[in-house]
């Protein structure tokens, strides 16, 4: 469906009264040029987390220049920075992680040695867990909202841990070092759907 077309559908809901705003998900800069040459863009949900920096080079400098809020998920990597991934850890049934190379070796000791380092910089710095210096590092890149993917109630809890403070440009260099020491060549092509044909 091209860019325009959508566009014009959503104006439509929107100015029924049926959508509250346009907001759209993946899309990349270009997407967004095409579809506010209809209506504006007013919302945007592409992947980000602290492993997976893509949007960096175009998405969210573009969205923050525009005002579109940004609405990023993924933010904990699909559990690589959740604090309780192990190397031993199974993937079960539909489990996506099952088929995302993250998760296969000998990328996925990698990403769980960076996690580990990110972990002892944010106790170090803040007295945090990795989960919540993950989500605030987030929040603190100029997005303004973060989702993560509790799967259960209980998973939500440390939302308190998140909130009231910042993280330090000290800290954010800590995570750049420690990521350069490892290379992480997967983007975030893994977390987003397929284009559809
Ligand atoms: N628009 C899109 O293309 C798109 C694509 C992907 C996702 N999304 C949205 O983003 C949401 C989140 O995505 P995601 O699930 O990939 O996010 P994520 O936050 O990167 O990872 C979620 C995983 O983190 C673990 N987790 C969450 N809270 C935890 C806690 N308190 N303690 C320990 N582990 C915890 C869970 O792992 P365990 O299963 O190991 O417990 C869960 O499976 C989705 O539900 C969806 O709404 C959108």
């Amino acid at each position: 469906v091209p860019f325009e077309k959508t566009a014009e559908t959503m104006a439509r809901l929107k100015q029924a009264g049926k959508i509250r705003c346009c907001a759209v998900s993946n899309y990349s800069p270009e997407q967004m040029d095409a579809f506010s040459s209809v209506t504006p863009v007013q919302l945007a949900q592409p992947p980000y987390n602290l492993f997976e920096r893509g949007i960096e080079k175009d998405v969210l400098p573009y969205c923050n220049q525009r005002n579109i809020v940004l609405m990023a998920y993924g933010a904990l990597c699909r559990g690589l920075l959740s604090g309780t991934m192990t190397r031993e850890r199974q993937f079960e049934g539909d489990d996506l992680r099952k088929w995302d190379p993250k998760f296969r070796k000998p990328r996925f000791d990698q990403y769980l040695a960076a996690a580990q380092k990110i972990e002892k910089l944010a106790r170090e710095h803040f007295d945090r867990s990795l989960l919540a210096a993950s989500v605030r590092w987030m929040l603190d890149m100029n997005v303004e909202i973060a989702i993560w993917g509790g799967r259960r109630p209980e998973q939500m809890a440390p939302i308190d841990e998140i909130m009231g403070w910042q993280v330090t440009d000290t800290f954010k260099q800590g995570v750049d070092q420690a990521l350069a020491e490892i290379s992480v060549p997967i983007g975030p092509q893994f977390m987003a759907p397929g284009a559809r044909d």
